[in-house]
């Protein structure tokens, strides 16, 4: 490959009309035949040392441009208070200091890219040239002769004779990984089986997230899509979150013939169905329904689950279809649970 500083050569080696670097263009009848690589173009700056120059001059002020980006990263660090807010066009009222800190470093890194996008494209080399390929395995003799030394280098250092160090040895070994696994423990409390029991519970009621009130089966028509809670979990209690998590569900009601998983229709009242909102892949909230084709979309990774087979998953990352929540109708005509969910509700990394 020739060096940015080689322009003279290049110049001087170039040819007047056709010129193929490295391998000429083939010409062959074959139409199958290698064609090699097509004739190189020399660009500007291998030719006229001025452009040259003139690149290396743009490719050092995107570089200084880089360098004045970060220094003014470090004073409007220092000179901004966390809680100065500013006007500006067209964002608003923006903190001063998140905007001067994005603003520089983003100059910083562009200069530092375009720089090396601009000198690569104009000074460094572009010289296509092919890299032949040879075996990467060591011959017969080199394999022998490392198998030998490997079992000379066994046998003097007393591995096999020393069976108290190697015994130890193999011991230490095993055990020092285990450091590693005991600090894992402070990431936090072992779940243990918060993450199986949620609170749905025999004969608890569907209450309709948005309006608060129990769930009866004529409010659910044919393609729509609700949300709901069980009874009695309030936006005001201190474990709303960790509660809603688990317990969120989807109903839908599906004409019953359209249902193929048997026990989805055992679980089902009159073909309203409910499945567990947070989805099995890492645990969004999943709220995409389309209801023609009864899949549910997980906005977050695309997990797409088909709610007329027992949720199972038919695109994306997720593992596992969307748990079902057995329910029935209680004395009043509300839609109520007939238990917990079987399964885990979300990834359930740990029962898995
Ligand atoms: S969390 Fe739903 S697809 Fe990733």
């Amino acid at each position: 490959m020739s060096e940015t500083g080689s322009h003279k050569d290049v110049s001087e080696n170039l040819p007047s009309e056709h010129h193929a670097h490295g391998s000429e263009v083939a010409v062959t009848e074959d139409p199958f035949a290698n064609p090699g690589h097509p004739a190189h173009e020399y660009r500007r700056q291998d030719i006229d040392e001025r452009a040259a120059k003139h690149s290396e001059r743009v490719v050092a002020g995107l570089f200084t441009l880089s360098m004045l980006g970060t220094i003014a990263f470090i004073a409007c660090f220092v000179i901004f208070p966390v809680d100065k807010i500013v006007f500006i066009f067209p964002f608003g009222n923006v903190s001063a200091l998140n905007f001067s800190l994005g603003l520089t470093l983003a100059v910083a890194l562009l200069g530092i890219g375009a720089g090396a996008v601009h000198w690569a494209r104009t000074l460094m080399s572009d010289e296509e040239i092919a890299d032949e390929r040879h075996r990467a395995d060591a011959d017969d003799e080199l394999r022998a002769n490392v198998e030998a030394q490997w079992i000379q280098g066994a046998k003097e250092s007393g591995f096999g004779r020393r069976k108290l160090i190697r015994n130890t040895m193999l011991g230490a070994l095993t055990l020092v990984p285990l450091s590693g696994l005991v600090i894992l423990r402070d990431l936090g409390p072992l779940p243990e089986d918060k993450l199986r029991h949620t609170m749905w519970a025999k004969g608890k009621t569907l209450v309709n997230m948005n309006t608060n009130k129990p769930l009866r089966p004529e409010d659910i028509v044919v393609g729509s899509l609700t949300f709901a809670k069980p009874e009695g979990l309030e936006e005001s209690q201190e474990d709303f979150q960790e509660q809603i998590a688990k317990a969120a569900l989807m109903i839908v009601r599906l004409k019953p013939d359209d249902i193929k998983d048997k026990q989805e229709a055992d679980w089902a009242h009159e073909g309203i169905v409910a499945f567990s909102k947070i989805c099995t892949h890492v645990g969004c909230p999943i709220s995409l329904y389309e209801q023609q084709t009864h899949h549910v979309l997980c906005p977050c990774h695309q997990s797409t689950f088909d709610l007329s087979d027992g949720a199972r998953v038919i695109f994306g990352p997720a593992g596992h279809p969307l748990p079902q929540l057995r329910i029935s109708v209680n004395g009043e005509g509300n839609l109520v649970a007939l238990g917990d969910f079987a399964v885990p509700v979300g990834p359930a990394f740990w029962e898995r």
